[in-house]
């Protein structure tokens, strides 16, 4: 499965798709962690040694260069089919069971540019879902930018992440039309940071027909976990136990 990650700015995308992770692993599956963020964070939120010191692809300028047969003259020029397909095994890490691919993206304030680097980005996009035998989570940036420029198409479902706020249904509301626009068949929703019955029911009354798949509370342990590293100590936590059970539904979707 094929799965994508997208929401409001701070509402938990790197902390459920960190959770998605592990979950799909203690279940005995393959997982390919790719953090699709400018800002790549996924890796630490895995537990990554020296997570920070991984360079995103994006960021591989000679590399995307290359591929892409940008000419020094003309850098408008450049290949729409380059040859990527040795790229995700070269650039792939593993910890703890979990494989991980930190491709970040081009600034929002491209999004709309047919430059090299988006190219590229998106031909890696389609070359990382054609691989067999692995769950692949994606964690996208805030907001819809991939969503426009078309990397999350042909995924198999896509989780839009919500807090119990109007500003996130806001966001729900403009990436829900364009996730099902470019062809995402299975599109759902997962509530984090509940605190009450009326969180829920604000959810529950604002989400129309889209599937709820899981309700994850709000939990210190997500705030500590980020003060200390220590993210293996929330698998201990009840957000780990509500993220498994929203995984259960989301493999039987
Ligand atoms: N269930 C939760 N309870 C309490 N805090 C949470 C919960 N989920 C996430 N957080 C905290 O909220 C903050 C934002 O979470 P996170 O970085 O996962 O969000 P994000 O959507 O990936 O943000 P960004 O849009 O910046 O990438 C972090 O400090 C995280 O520890
Ligand atoms: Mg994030």
């Amino acid at each position: 499965m094929k799965i994508g990650i997208a929401g409001k700015g701070g509402v938990g995308k790197t902390t459920l798709a960190a959770l998605i992770c592990w979950a799909l692993k203690d279940l005995g599956l393959n997982v390919l962690a790719v953090d699709a963020d400018p800002d790549t964070n996924l890796g630490s939120a895995l537990g990554f040694l020296n997570a920070g010191s991984i360079i995103p692809i994006i960021q591989m300028k000679d590399l995307i260069k290359q591929r892409m047969e940008v000419k020094r003259d003309n850098p408008g020029i450049y290949k729409l089919n380059p040859q990527i397909d040795d790229i995700p095994d070269k650039f792939i890490k593993e910890h703890l069971g979990i494989k991980l691919i930190v491709m970040g993206t081009v600034k929002a304030g491209n999004s709309g540019c047919a430059c090299p680097e988006n190219t590229f980005l998106k031909r890696l996009f389609h070359q990382i879902v054609l691989r067999e035998n692995e769950h692949i989570v994606v964690d996208f940036e805030a907001g819809v930018e991939h969503l426009g420029r078309g990397t999350a198409a042909k995924f198999d479902h896509l989780i839009i992440v919500l807090e119990p706020t109007g500003l996130s249904l806001e966001s729900l509301r403009r990436i829900y039309p364009l996730a099902h626009d470019i062809g995402i068949k299975n599109i759902s929703v997962i509530a984090n940071r509940i605190t009450s019955d009326k969180d829920i029911n604000f959810i529950r009354n604002n989400i129309g027909d889209l599937q709820l798949l899981g309700l994850i509370d709000f939990s210190r342990a997500c705030i500590e976990a980020n003060q200390d590293g220590n993210w293996e100590a929330l698998k201990k936590d009840k957000v780990y136990s509500q993220v498994k059970d929203a995984v259960e539904k989301l493999l039987n979707f």
